[in-house]
């Protein structure tokens, strides 16, 4: 027993770190599936001992319940879920049934209104002296009675207005205080930009953009929510009694939309059931072209009258219907389990499947992420799965599926030892999920790192796409990135392809080589490979593909250090001294610039004439003439850390407390000198507090 004790507390204090690492400093030091790794043994150990739970262990914030740094708040009404139909019967029982509830002859019209996938969430407004109103609070939906005060977050979004003015309340028909409910969607573009940013920085990607949205309201700092571009669509105005302010829901839509909240556009009042159906099954078809994720429509009865006769059972309105478009799923056969090769080296494994056609494509790949993810899912080559197509738009796999149909299969997939495609031994580094290709000359690196490389966000150079790429190295004329610079018109003159034509007579297909890239676009692409010398450093250490330099480290790499040369020559303590650089990433730094095909690579760029250089940032010193005094033990920055960063941002450190100290960062166990503040009524901070300062969050 003493040792599941001490496996259970190891673990939560582990999380806790990890979590404090993740949501107050926003620098994660291990992959999202080795954080849910130790969450799942804890919650099996809990499990298995009940008696060994306490209320503050993580695994007590997670679900439905309100997470701890949050402050929960009362909703003014629960927020409900709605009844999902998923077929035309269904649906016309339903109309049937609210027919019949609503009394004879009744004239019944309804709204039809886009079904978002995202996280409901409610907006207090209430009025200023100024005779506009003003949001107050932003609270999840929570267990839906209580949830979480996320204001701060809220307010990051844009198509949440601070406030409407006297002018728009009065348009819209709006007392100057009322509750507006909603859905916080994260858009595909934000969340496919999430998710190139997060592999970027060696993180595993976020599985759909409704996990995303949700996962970024709860984060604890309002900047990363300021970037991810959250979206905020208005679906009901309520009164501070939780009441429909309005006689007709879609009278509120109106309304909502003239005091500047957004509606989404796709939204139709009609009068028969049939027409619901029309609406429901355009809106199917649009699904993909809409560029946020739905999961159906949503069928309210207008009047608000009607609706109250109609009323509520224990968790759904009556007078409301969700009818749910059958989830893009089908079930297929792993054929194979076989590795990719990432631009870093990084192995995923990737499920061959028995092509199969859904929500409008034909899937034959899927991607596993990883071993653990294999190992999780059970799964065997041969086995028949469940897979899916959200708005992850990279299909996954869900489950392996297991009836008289669908027999096991009966291989088991072994990780290889060595590269695929090079042949060079793999490696697991302590402590992370993924195996790695480490030979910097594999052939799928290179092919990977060419098309980084010359990506429109890092060299843009255009016309270098895949098959070009693909024939450059293929024919030898590039091993390298810095290769690229020395290619000639002739070489660009060698790279052919294949044309099949067909006669129009007699159908006869005939085949022919061509020139890959003709007279002009040899000349163009000269020209950009040319141009791409005068992009900027932080573009060019982007597109060297180091380990976790994602655009935006290179953009402060560049500016802290000014050139190549001093990043170079960087330690890894000068390389940690930058913001958002922690210890992993100023090693795979150093890793990369030690390592001499690297170094040459470098030379060989110099000799190109790229730019090296970049413009040092001025100081902003954000602690330009404060003076701090450290005490006590502070939970993850040791006292040499805190005061190389205080005094990297301008700050200075004493050793004791007197009328001059601007800040005391008080850790545990702080002594006398936390006494002494107090005594001065100098102000006091934790880690935490002084982490806000440093990156200006204060
Ligand atoms: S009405 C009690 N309208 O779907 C009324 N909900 O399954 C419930 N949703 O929790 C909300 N788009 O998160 C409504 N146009 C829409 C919606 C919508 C998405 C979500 C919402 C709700 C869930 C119900």
């Amino acid at each position: 027993m003493g040792s599941v004790e001490s496996r259970i507390e190891k673990l939560r204090e582990t999380i806790r770190h990890h979590e404090y690492l993740y949501y107050g400093l926003d620098a994660p030091e291990i992959s999202d599936a080795e954080f849910d790794g130790m969450m799942r043994e804890l919650k099996k150990l809990e499990e298995e001992h009940p008696n060994l739970v306490t209320p503050d262990s993580p695994t007590q914030r997670v679900g439905g319940k309100p997470k701890e740094g949050f402050p929960k708040i009362a909703h003014s009404r629960p927020m409900l879920s709605l009844e999902n139909v998923t077929n035309e019967e269904e649906l016309r029982d339903w109309d049937r049934r609210a027919r019949l509830l609503a009394g004879n002859g009744a004239e019944i019209s309804y709204v039809c209104e886009y079904k978002l996938d995202g996280m409901s969430m409610a907006l207090r407004y209430g009025g200023g002296n100024d005779g506009a109103a003003h949001l107050v609070r932003g609270i999840t939906r929570g267990d839906g009675t209580t949830g979480e005060d996320v204001t701060g977050n809220v307010r990051t979004i844009r198509s949440v207005p601070l406030s409407v003015s006297h002018a728009k309340l009065a348009k819209a028909k709006l007392p100057a205080a009322f509750e507006v409910r909603g859905e916080v969607v994260m858009p595909l573009a934000a969340f496919l930009k999430m998710n190139e940013e997060r592999e970027a920085a060696g993180l595993s990607p976020a599985v759909n953009p409704r996990n995303a949205a949700a996962g970024t309201i709860r984060t604890l700092e309002p900047n990363i929510v300021a970037r991810r571009r959250l979206d905020f669509y208005a679906y009901f105005a309520l009164n501070d009694s939780g009441e429909s302010l309005f006689q007709e829901q879609s009278e509120a839509l109106e309304a909502l939309a003239a005091a500047g909240f957004r509606v989404n556009p796709h939204r139709e009042a009609m009068n028969d059931i049939d027409k619901v159906l029309a609406f429901v099954n355009r809106a199917e078809e649009k699904r993909s072209d809409l560029g946020y994720e739905i999961d159906g429509v949503v069928i309210k009865i207008d009047a608000a009258q009607v609706q109250r006769r109609l009323g509520y059972t224990g968790k759904a309105p009556r007078w409301a219907v969700a009818y749910k478009f059958t989830a893009r799923a089908g079930i297929t056969k792993v054929e194979d389990i076989r590795v990719q090769v990432g631009r870093t080296g990084k192995l995923t494994p990737v499920a061959w499947l028995t092509p199969v056609f859904i929500g409008g494509t034909t899937v034959s790949r899927a991607t596993l992420h990883n071993a653990d993810e294999i190992e999780r899912l059970g799964l065997l080559i041969g086995d028949y799965v469940k897979v899916e197509r959200g708005g992850d738009v990279i299909p996954k796999v869900v489950e392996v599926v297991e009836d008289k149909e669908h027999p096991r299969g009966d291989r088991k997939f072994e990780f290889p030892s060595h590269c695929p495609v090079c042949g060079s031994e793999i490696v697991k580094t302590e402590g992370e999920v993924d195996y790695r290709c480490v030979n910097a000359d594999c052939p799928a690196r290179l092919i990977e790192s060419l098309l980084h490389f010359s990506a429109r966000k890092v060299m843009n150079i255009e016309g270098l796409g895949d098959a070009v790429v693909q024939q450059l190295l293929d024919r030898g004329l590039v091993k390298s990135i810095a290769d690229l610079y020395w290619l000639t018109e002739a070489d660009l003159a060698q790279l052919q392809h294949v044309v099949t034509t067909r006669d129009k007579k007699t159908g006869e297909e005939k085949t022919r080589t061509q020139g890959l890239v003709g007279p002009k676009e040899r000349r163009d692409l000269l020209g950009e490979i040319e141009a791409s010398k005068k992009q900027p450093l932080n573009r060019l250490l982007y597109g060297l593909g180091v380990r976790f330099v994602g655009e935006r480290t290179a953009q402060l790499l560049a500016e802290e250090f000014g050139s190549m040369d001093a990043l170079m020559a960087a330690s890894s303590e000068e390389l940690e001294r930058v913001n958002e650089v922690g210890p992993r990433v100023a090693q795979a730094i150093r890793e990369f610039f030690d390592e001499e095909k690297n170094c040459a690579l470098i030379e060989k760029l110099r000799a190109a004439g790229l730019t090296f250089t970049a413009e040092k940032r001025r100081k902003t010193s954000q602690l330009e003439g404060l003076t701090f005094v450290l005490t006590g033990t502070l939970p993850n920055l040791t006292r040499e850390d805190a005061k190389a960063r205080i005094e990297a941002a301008g700050g200075r450190v004493s050793g004791s407390v007197s009328k001059k100290t601007d800040y005391v960062i008080a850790g545990e166990e702080a002594g006398s000198k936390l006494d002494k503040a107090q005594e001065l009524g100098v102000k006091v901070l934790d880690e935490a507090g002084l982490v806000d300062m440093l990156t200006g969050a204060l």
